[in-house]
């Protein structure tokens, strides 16, 4: 069956362009001699994971505690959750894992580390801690300096726990080259401070982790960093496009989709709404439309129902006709694969099978 025959809306992959993406991730790690620890909340997919796997990752990142399940009952290991989780049924739950996975967690407080201490005693678990440290992005993290000291030497004494190192997310690094250049050039300055203060309280730090996908490239520049986390790279966006970390021929993912209506003058309907791509604004480049028409890229996505997408094809050069096929790049690709049950593989425009999104709406 050929790609344009899915009942839509569909999201496709094409394997060509995913495996091409994961070599080049693995290859620029090596080159860099920084490790990798993919974020598989783009693919949500132990399937894709596997494949990082093979290619040399040194484990999995994920955010959500049913994300690390998914992930480890699938035989995937060395999984980092990089969310300071809370509450006791999500710690009770990380702790079981934790017997039969290597698992470890980034925090920024002595409350978390205390429940998670806790939960794992009570389940005869050892799970590994990282201290998150903010490098600019002003989300999680302690300030670099001595509080991520103090915190890593109170970690070292809770039942259960193991302080591996430090953490942080480049999320400031951001925007065309040049800015991320500039910005992966400023974060050397905190992570190297966070450095500092764990020599200087002689606390012995194994893993720093830091990284993204728009950050990969100057992972090699930052000193001390071990591992990175990229996730949108494997699928690449929109978002990634803009930011010119990636091609268009880069974007391996598609959602199909079918025009509907054309019965508004200076409008088309397609069965792609909110439900299907995510509600996502593009957050990088122009910073308008819902996604791109692979089509017709000069008829915008300018607008979202739940299950209506609208074309503006005032400007279009392309004669839209109702029950025609088109794809769409999404702008942010995690968020989308996020809606789906399922996704087609595609080679050479041919479906050569599917996968489940089996970590799909894992967000506890
Ligand atoms: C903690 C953390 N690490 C890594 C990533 C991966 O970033 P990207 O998807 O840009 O590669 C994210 C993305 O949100 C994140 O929140």
């Amino acid at each position: 069956m050929n790609l344009y025959e899915l009942s839509t809306p569909a999201l496709v992959v094409d394997l060509d362009i995913l495996e091409r993406n994961l070599d080049r991730m693995a290859k620029l790690c090596r080159e860099q001699g920084v490790g990798l620890r993919p974020h598989a909340k783009t693919h949500k997919t132990p399937e894709v994971a596997r494949m990082q796997v093979g290619r040399g990752a040194l484990g999995l990142t994920v955010a959500k505690v049913g994300e690390a399940e998914v992930m480890g009952e699938a035989g995937l290991d060395e999984i980092l959750v990089a969310y300071p989780v809370m509450g006791s049924e999500k710690l009770s739950r990380l702790a079981a894992l934790a017997r039969e996975r290597r698992v470890l967690v980034s925090l920024d407080s002595e409350i978390t580390a205390q429940e998670l201490s806790r939960a794992s005693t009570l389940a005869g678990a050892t799970i590994g801690v990282l201290v998150e440290f903010d490098s600019g992005y002003k989300r999680c993290g302690l300030e670099p300096g001595p509080r991520c000291a103090e915190l890593a030497a109170k970690i070292e004494k809770l039942p259960g726990l193991k302080f591996r190192g430090l953490m942080t997310y480049f999320g400031s690094v951001w925007g065309t080259a040049d800015e991320r250049r500039a910005e992966a050039k400023r974060v050397t300055e905190p992570v190297a401070r966070a450095l500092e203060a764990l020599a200087a309280a002689r606390i012995p730090v194994e893993i720093v982790s830091g990284g993204s996908t728009p950050s990969a490239e100057f992972a090699g520049q930052i000193p001390g960093l071990t591992e990175i986390r990229p996730g949108t790279y494997v699928y690449n966006d929109l978002n990634t496009f803009y930011q010119g970390a990636c091609n268009l021929e880069d974007c391996a993912v598609r959602v199909v989709t079918t025009l509907v209506s054309t019965a508004v003058p200076g409008h088309a309907i397609v069965d792609a709404g909110s439900k299907t791509l995510s509600s996502d604004r593009l957050s990088s480049g122009p910073a308008t439309g819902f996604g791109r028409i692979v089509e017709a890229p000069d008829a915008p996505l300018v607008k979202l129902n739940e299950e209506h997408g609208h074309l503006d094809v005032t400007r279009s050069l392309h004669s839209f006709r109702v029950g025609e096929t088109l794809t769409i790049i999404p702008n942010h690709v995690c968020t989308c694969v996020n809606m789906h049950d399922e996704v087609f593989l595609i080679r050479n425009g041919e479906v050569v099978g599917s996968w489940r999104i089996a970590a799909r709406g894992k967000i506890r």
